[in-house]
């Protein structure tokens, strides 16, 4: 089922009528001739973008993006521009054997996981920057990472040209910087991409589910429940009136006692824009949080409600 060639590797997850006989696609091109035949009779083609190491989060996207589109492709990508010098690029996990069951099981039409060198070939110069949404929190900790998205992202939808992508809450803030790319660059519909955004597929604990989240011990897993858990008692703080400096305080200060090493940002913000509040205002509100625990950064986000509205 699984055929590389060349600098791509392409791999056909279900019967493409016209493409039996094809195995090996050895660049861009190709990609483009499979994506136009499964579009050409006017079917809609959604897109999933992925850096693979798939869990149950990945396949919510999948799932409810058969709901929008008649075909649905993924991408697996380990974007090494979304990596700063000393983050886990070389170690993230990549299991595409796995990964392409999986999908296959779902009836993706196609699996786009071009190599490196398709993706930035030799001398590739350029980026997208994009401000305000992108600066704080991740942006912050993490400088250039959402270039090195908002690039890949781009890309993707110009190489699969899909009627609709799909993308987790759980990277509330990356969702923000592809929205306002997407918006800015004139990349949404009627002549480009629809976003869909959504919610966080959690562990029965409450952990949101995480590629990362293979990294942690069988102690660190279960210290890891602190994160959402503190999260929830914060937003109940909040909302029962408590200052939100005294809630996120006392998050830092759990998370702590849990075992987590380092908050990189606890903060309530404004939902769309990501300003900082200091209080809750009538527009929607976010709370935030990145920490690490070991040598792992995780992430989650949740609503908070203004009781006042
Ligand atoms: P990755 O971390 O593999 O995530 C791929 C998509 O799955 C993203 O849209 C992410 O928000 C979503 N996702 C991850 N965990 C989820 C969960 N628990 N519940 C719901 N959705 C979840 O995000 C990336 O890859 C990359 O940055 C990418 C957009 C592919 C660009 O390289």
């Amino acid at each position: 089922m699984v055929a590389r060639g060349g600098h791509l590797r392409y791999y056909r997850c279900r019967f493409i009528e016209g493409l039996e006989s094809v195995q090996t696609l050895g660049q861009l091109d190709m990609l483009r001739t499979a994506v136009a035949q499964l579009t050409q009779d006017g079917s809609r083609l959604a897109l999933v973008p992925t850096m693979g190491a798939l869990h149950e989060g990945h396949i919510a996207l999948v799932r409810e993006a058969a709901r929008h589109a008649d075909h649905v492709a993924v991408s697996i990508f380990v974007n090494p521009t979304q990596f700063g010098p000393n983050e886990d690029l070389n170690a993230y996990p990549r299991q595409m054997a796995a990964d392409s069951a999986m999908l296959e099981a779902e009836g993706v039409a196609l699996l786009w996981a071009p190599s490196v060198q398709v993706m930035y070939p030799q001398g590739f110069a350029s980026s997208i920057a994009v401000e305000g949404v992108s600066a704080g929190f991740c942006g912050a900790a993490r400088p250039g990472h959402f270039d090195g998205v908002a690039t890949v992202v781009c890309k993707l939808f110009h190489q699969v040209l899909p009627h609709v992508a799909l993308f987790g809450e759980k990277d509330w803030q990356q969702l923000a910087v592809i929205r306002a790319m997407a918006r800015d660059l004139d990349l949404t519909r009627p002549h480009m991409t629809d976003i869909v955004g959504m919610p966080t597929v959690r562990e029965s604990d409450g952990l949101a589910m995480s590629s990362r989240n293979r990294y942690l011990s069988a102690e660190q897993r279960m210290a890891a429940v602190a994160l959402p858990n503190g999260m929830q008692n914060a937003i109940a703080q909040i909302e029962a009136g408590t200052s939100p400096a005294r809630a996120l305080g006392n998050l830092r200060e759990a998370l702590k006692a849990a075992g987590f090493d380092r908050v990189d940002y606890a903060a309530l913000a404004d939902a769309d824009t990501l300003e900082p509040l200091d209080e809750l205002e009538t527009r929607p509100a976010r709370l935030l949080v990145a920490a690490r625990i070991g040598g792992t950064r995780l992430i989650d986000n949740m609503p908070v409600n203004n009781p006042a509205k």
